[in-house]
């Protein structure tokens, strides 16, 4: 099977522009995975749909964005959405005062996780959000599980955004997922980077965003010293694609971008790719 994934959209950071650039940069995101074949079996949209918070029309505009794609979408919360927001415009992923849900999605259990704390950027997941999961990884303890939230709970050593790894909302989920080995991985965004690592035993995905990214620079930052560096770059808008192959799971990073074709599957190319048919049968 296979599960799309886009992440941190922030829609309405242009308010009252319909037509602003991370709109569109959705657009071109949803154009390109609406064109897919084979088609994904969902996607994912794990944080940060709207800019704002309490801007009930993002998610609207998100909604009906995504509504034209022959898949189910699936929100997840960031930082920077609004869990009353969310709450109202999402009421089927919410329950008990999270966005945290399980979707049976046949071959592969996915369970989304809330790491939302309205009052921070960075992320936070307390007791009862444990205990909701700790609950869902019992039930089904040999099941191909994937675990999808907002905030990767790393240090991802860039200079402006990460998570300090002895936080105790990190210790929390670490301590809750380690004893599962029937969770293949975790994907999240919120760090408008790619990369891979690993967290509590199991590969950690994290996806670019739709909207624009951050610059990649490892080096420290001062904050009482701006020194000009750049810290959000324009490059083409990100998506995942995972595979499930029944059994691990494949991440594929994608971006948007009209690049130039070198070659085609074409006469010239043909003994080449039969040679690589025949060399994958046997
Ligand atoms: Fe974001």
């Amino acid at each position: 099977m296979l599960i799309a994934q886009i992440t941190d959209i922030h829609l309405g950071f242009e308010p009252g522009n319909p037509d602003e650039l991370n709109r569109r940069r959705l657009d071109a995101v949803l154009a390109t995975l609406g064109a897919m074949n084979p088609q994904p079996d969902l996607m994912l949209m794990t944080g940060d749909l709207a800019d704002a918070g309490d801007d009930a029309g993002a998610y609207r505009r998100l909604t009906e964005a995504t509504s034209r794609l022959p898949f189910p979408c699936y929100p997840l919360v960031g930082n920077h959405d609004g869990r009353a927001a969310f709450a109202a415009h999402f009421p089927a992923f919410c329950r008990d005062g999270f966005a945290q849900y399980e979707i049976d999605a046949g071959p592969l259990r996915i369970l989304a996780l809330d790491t939302l704390d309205e009052s921070r950027h960075g992320g936070a997941w307390c007791d009862a959000r444990a205990a909701w999961l700790a609950a869902r990884l019992a039930e089904q303890p040999e099941r191909p599980t994937l675990i999808a939230f907002h905030h990767p709970p790393v240090d991802a050593g860039l200079s402006l955004m990460g998570e300090n790894s002895d936080a105790a909302w990190v210790r929390r989920l670490e301590s809750v997922m380690t004893p599962h080995a029937n969770i293949v991985a975790m994907v999240a965004g919120h760090l408008h980077r790619p990369l891979v690592t690993r967290f509590a035993g199991t590969l950690l995905a994290v996806c670019a965003a739709t909207a624009p990214e951050l610059a990649l620079d490892l080096g420290t930052i001062d904050p009482e010293a701006p020194d000009q560096r750049p810290l959000i770059v324009e490059e083409p808008p990100a998506f995942a694609l995972h595979f499930w192959t029944g059994r691990t799971l494949v991440t594929h990073f994608g971006r948007v971008a009209d690049d130039p074709i070198l070659a085609r599957f074409d006469h010239r190319m043909q003994p080449l790719v039969r040679l690589l048919a025949e060399e994958r049968r046997s």
